[in-house]
């Protein structure tokens, strides 16, 4: 058995003085605060007080604003248990080193500041909240403090860098499994990052590679989990194509459990590939594909092709029936559900 690996808590440099003041008056009151109280104990405007308190919703407090009665405080955020993590993962390559952040830009963005000083494979880097979150195709990737999982983790397979881009569906086929394992919920996985339940997003999976000419130098796998998210917390644009585990299973995940299940699920499938090639995630990445059948539009730089999507073919790359049952392999692309 492997002694327990090393964490590091980093802590973010905290709230401002004033943040401080506007919490502490709140924990310090079982009901409502006024804003006018609060505006003028602090010396403040009713403005500045108002966005502090959304500020701190986005830490993760629950605050309930009732216009005339003030704040209240519902619940303080709730911080993944390091622990039972390290516990669960003592045996694991991806519980040798965790590092562990209150708030963060984005955890890939440091894991491959990490990777690029050195850090070993397995290093994992964990957030509770990210303020800059990536998510593929340079969009953003919101999630309330201490409602989802945030994840990063760091590879160094001896692979050529042209199957590097397999590596995603194996951190999403993983993904899955952990995910179904925990909360009950059958995870549809849409090509080639997203995770799904019914027809909506409830994860996803950004990868970002370095190397040279056929070399991996390192592999950066993101995770993202809306996990206890409730729907108003969902930002507005979203609240028709995404979901929370929460919000589909009806009663709130352990995250702390969760993400040591997700490590371990990586850790089996990546170990797999690595010694038997990709034959097992693709299959089972078929047995959860999201679009077979289905009529999709990819974007692609000369328009959006429509047409069947069939599979995916040995290399990961999505397979699209064309009128007259022309077939065209897309190996990158925005793909969505086409209106009929
Ligand atoms: C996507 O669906 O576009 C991919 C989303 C990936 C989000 C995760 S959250 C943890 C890690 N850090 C980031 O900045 N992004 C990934």
């Amino acid at each position: 058995m492997q002694p327990t690996g090393s964490v590091t808590y980093v802590r973010s440099n905290g709230m401002c003085e004033r943040k401080r003041t506007v919490l502490d008056m709140l924990r310090a009151s079982p009901g409502f605060v006024s804003g006018e109280q609060i505006s003028a104990s602090l010396g403040i405007s009713r403005n500045a007080v108002h966005k502090h308190v959304k500020s701190l919703r986005a830490r993760g407090y629950t605050i309930c604003g009732i216009s005339r009665r003030g704040y209240r405080l519902e619940e303080e955020p709730s911080k993944l248990v390091i622990p039972l993590l390290t516990e669960m993962t003592r045996e694991s390559m991806f519980g040798r080193s965790f590092r562990y952040y209150d708030e963060i830009a984005s955890t890939n963005a440091e894991a491959k500041s990490l990777a690029d000083d050195g850090a070993p494979e397995g290093t994992v880097v964990i957030a509770e909240a990210q303020s800059a979150g990536r998510g593929r195709l340079g969009r953003r990737w919101t999630s309330p403090a201490g409602k989802g999982l945030l994840f990063s983790v760091i590879l160094r397979p001896d692979l050529p860098m042209a199957d590097a881009h397999l590596l995603t569906l194996v951190a999403a086929t993983a993904a899955a499994t952990a995910i179904e394992e925990q909360s009950g919920q059958p995870i549809a996985v849409k090509w080639p990052n997203d995770l799904f339940i019914g027809d909506r997003k409830v994860g996803g999976i950004l990868l970002e590679v370095s190397g040279e000419q056929d070399e991996i130098g390192w592999v950066v796998v993101g995770i993202g989990i809306n996990v206890n998210t409730e729907y108003g917390e969902l930002p507005v644009a979203l609240r028709r194509s995404a979901v929370s585990l929460k919000m589909a299973a009806g009663a709130a995940v352990d995250r702390s459990e969760l993400l040591a299940r997700t490590l371990l699920a990586l850790e089996t499938q990546y170990l797999d590939v690595v010694r038997n090639g990709f034959d097992r995630t693709l299959s089972e990445f078929r047995a959860r594909d999201y679009l077979r059948a289905k009529t999709i539009s990819v974007q692609t730089r000369g328009g959006a092709v429509v047409g069947e999507a069939t599979g995916i073919d040995d290399r990961g790359a999505l397979l699209v029936e064309l009128p007259h049952r022309h077939v065209r392999r897309f190996h990158a692309g925005d793909v969505t559900l086409h209106a009929t």
